[in-house]
């Protein structure tokens, strides 16, 4: 199904709070009463400078949290444009549209198992409070579909995990790897899914992953030799997040045959079967 941004809409939000939650890695609270609870797990928002041309082109950005007014985005501090939002203070406005895109499964599931890299983990708190019932999201989604939810988190170091609390308060169980070994011994966060799997293999399972390309491709194989389904959050760079410039694409296809979709509106959730690295 192609989601072509009939929900979204265009405002100029007021950000509130831009706090730092771990290193290099901002909370920013937008006051938006337009978008209320229309947003769903999986979905984004595109953010860009409305008092210049520089950074001209907006970032998209996943749904973290959100509530009656507002909504919550997570990001890391890389290039150009969140260095430029990290020293926004509260009252700057933003150009924000959305929500936009598709969102995640939310079919009955004894297991769902969230794997996130590095700053990958925005898109599942939500998810992770809907699947355990704890709240709705968006219109004529369910609500409460999995008995159990796993969250494995990896990062570089510990002093990368965002959002620690957020999660364990959603009733999941938190499991983190760290490459350099700051929490328990070094280990990627595949070694993580691989114990969770054998853990679990008398459950009925999903898997939902976002994080670099790499890790999304090593995850996805996991799942099809366990023959899980598994669906993965594409974060390819988008200028329009509308469907317009073509900017976003990912080779999607079937085992012979790929063409180029659009991650903004095709996406950004695919199965992982479907995605050609
Ligand atoms: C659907 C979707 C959801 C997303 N959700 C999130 C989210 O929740 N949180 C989040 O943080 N991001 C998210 N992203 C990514 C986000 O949109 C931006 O791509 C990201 O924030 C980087 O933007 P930027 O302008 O800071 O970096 P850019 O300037 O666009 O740089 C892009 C890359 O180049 C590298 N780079 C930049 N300058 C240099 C340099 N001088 N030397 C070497 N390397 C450099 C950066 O490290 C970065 O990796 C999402 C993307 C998509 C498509
Ligand atoms: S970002 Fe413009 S078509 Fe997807």
């Amino acid at each position: 199904m192609i989601h072509f941004a009939d929900q979204a809409q265009a405002i100029e939000a007021s950000i509130t709070e831009n706090t730092c939650v771990a290193s290099s890695t901002m909370r920013i609270r937008l006051t938006s009463s337009e978008f209320r609870q229309a947003a769903c797990p999986g979905q984004f928002f595109m953010c860009r400078n409305v008092d210049g041309s520089d950074p001209l082109i907006g970032r998209a950005f996943a749904l973290y949290d959100t509530g009656h007014d507002w909504v919550d985005l997570v990001y890391a501090v890389k290039g150009k444009f969140t260095q430029w939002l990290r020293n926004r203070p509260a009252g700057t406005k933003l150009g924000v549209w959305g929500p936009l895109g598709n969102s995640f499964a939310c079919t009955p599931v004894d297991h769902l198992i969230m794997v996130a890299g590095g700053i990958g983990q925005t898109p599942f708190l939500t998810l992770a409070r809907e699947a355990l019932g704890k709240q709705a999201y968006g219109q004529g989604r369910r609500c409460g579909y999995a008995s159990k939810v796993t969250f494995c988190y990896g990062a570089k170091s510990s002093e990368y995990f965002a959002g620690l609390d957020d999660f364990k308060a959603t009733g999941a169980e938190v499991l983190l790897a760290t490459d350099d070994g700051s929490v328990g011994p070094a280990r990627l966060v595949t070694d993580l899914l691989n114990d969770v799997l054998a853990s679990s293999s008398n459950l009925q399972r999903r898997i939902v992953c976002c994080g670099p390309e790499p890790m999304m491709q090593r995850v996805g194989e996991i799942a099809i030799r366990n023959d899980i389904d598994c669906q993965v959050s594409m974060e390819t760079p988008m200028a329009c997040g509308l469907g317009i410039c073509f900017t976003c694409v990912a080779k999607v296809g079937t085992e012979q045959e790929w063409d180029y979709k659009r991650t903004c509106v095709e996406g950004p959730i695919f199965s992982a079967r479907e995605i050609v690295w």
